[in-house]
């Protein structure tokens, strides 16, 4: 795929409009990016320790290439390292390699690194660029793009972090081919959901995905509009405008803490908790049996693994 069959979608953020690409080889077109935004910065790949042997090389060579440096920080993969402890970490090692204020953080990962490395990048220096190259479907369609950075505690997810919108972000969906089927196949919930509550002409293309993944830049590049939509209409979630897209998400946080984390992934939970939210919607809100069935057998086919059965 070439640059112009690339899909570029703005987020129009008035303070800090950015681009979100979306197509394929686009991990190797880094350098040139980030140097044209930021001439005469360094920079520095966050990733984790799946990610890193497998992508860490095209994006470190291409930012050589490009002058811009090709440092690799890479922290253990896994929720875990969403901690203030691996963020501390990071930023200690940012230091020892002698990364300043003119610096850009790349964070080569899916939503832990993602989210760890925004973070890292909020504080470091009292706040430097980042760049997210999403690596998961979760990453790509929702978390790379929103400035929502953080860690958890031992108390709870998510409970520490920083508004830090990235400069740019490369979703290039060739990553995708190295990710496990289970991880594969769960992000389709989230796809699936958007597909449910606001642009249900994407359910044909999500069929097609299963088949053929030709179609996933566009089908990504449909959700991150999606998703930018609502960033652009509520960025620090003042409004509760996010809440739009959430359609079973708490139901499914709260199945995926009940069933025990790391038993469920998060995709597969999101997926129980939208069959709640289809139900409830029958009852209550007048969606009818056949599309709340055509929405679950979706989730049921694809986002969920065959040794998960729901009885009716
Ligand atoms: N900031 C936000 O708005 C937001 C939104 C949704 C989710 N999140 C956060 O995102 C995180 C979940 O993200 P995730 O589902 O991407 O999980 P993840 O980052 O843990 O990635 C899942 C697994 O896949 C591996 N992996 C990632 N990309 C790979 C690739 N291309 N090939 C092979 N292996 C690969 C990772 O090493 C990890 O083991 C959670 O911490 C959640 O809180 C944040």
């Amino acid at each position: 795929m070439s640059e112009s069959e690339s899909h570029i979608v703005s987020v129009n953020l008035s303070h800090a409009p950015y681009q979100v690409v979306v197509g394929r080889n686009l991990l190797r077109e880094t350098g040139p990016r980030v140097a044209q935004a930021f001439p005469g910065y360094r920079c520095v790949i966050v990733t984790d320790s799946n990610v890193g042997p497998l992508h860490g090389k095209v994006v470190a060579n291409s930012l050589r290439e490009a002058g811009l440096g090709d440092d690799i920080i890479t922290v253990p993969a896994g929720e875990a390292s969403k901690s203030m402890a691996c963020t501390e970490e990071v930023c200690r090692q940012m230091i020892r390699l002698g990364l300043d204020r003119k610096s850009v953080v790349i964070a080569l990962g899916g939503g832990v690194v993602g989210d760890l490395a925004g973070f890292v990048a909020a504080i470091y220096y009292r706040g430097v660029p980042v760049v997210q190259l999403p690596t998961t479907i979760v990453s790509q369609v929702d978390s790379a793009v929103g400035g929502k950075t953080g860690v958890n505690t031992a108390e709870g997810k998510n409970l520490l972090g920083a508004f830090h919108q990235p400069s740019l972000v490369l979703a290039d969906v060739e990553t995708l081919a190295t990710l496990p089927d289970r991880e594969y196949r769960e992000g389709f919930a989230e796809i699936i959901k958007h597909a449910a509550i606001r642009d249900a002409g994407m359910m044909a293309l999500i069929d097609t995905a299963r088949v053929d993944r030709g179609v996933l830049p566009e089908l990504i590049a449909r959700n991150v509009a999606i998703k930018a939509g609502i960033v652009v209409a509520d960025e620090k979630e003042t409004l509760g405008l996010r809440a739009l897209l959430n359609f079973g998400h708490t139901i499914g946080h709260a199945i995926e803490s009940a069933a025990g984390y790391g038993v469920l992934l998060h995709g597969e939970a999101i997926s129980l908790g939208l069959r709640a939210a289809l139900q409830l919607s029958v009852t209550k809100a007048g969606l009818s049996p056949e599309d709340a069935e055509a929405v679950w057998q979706r989730l049921a086919d694809f986002a969920l693994p065959s040794t998960i059965r729901v009885t009716p």
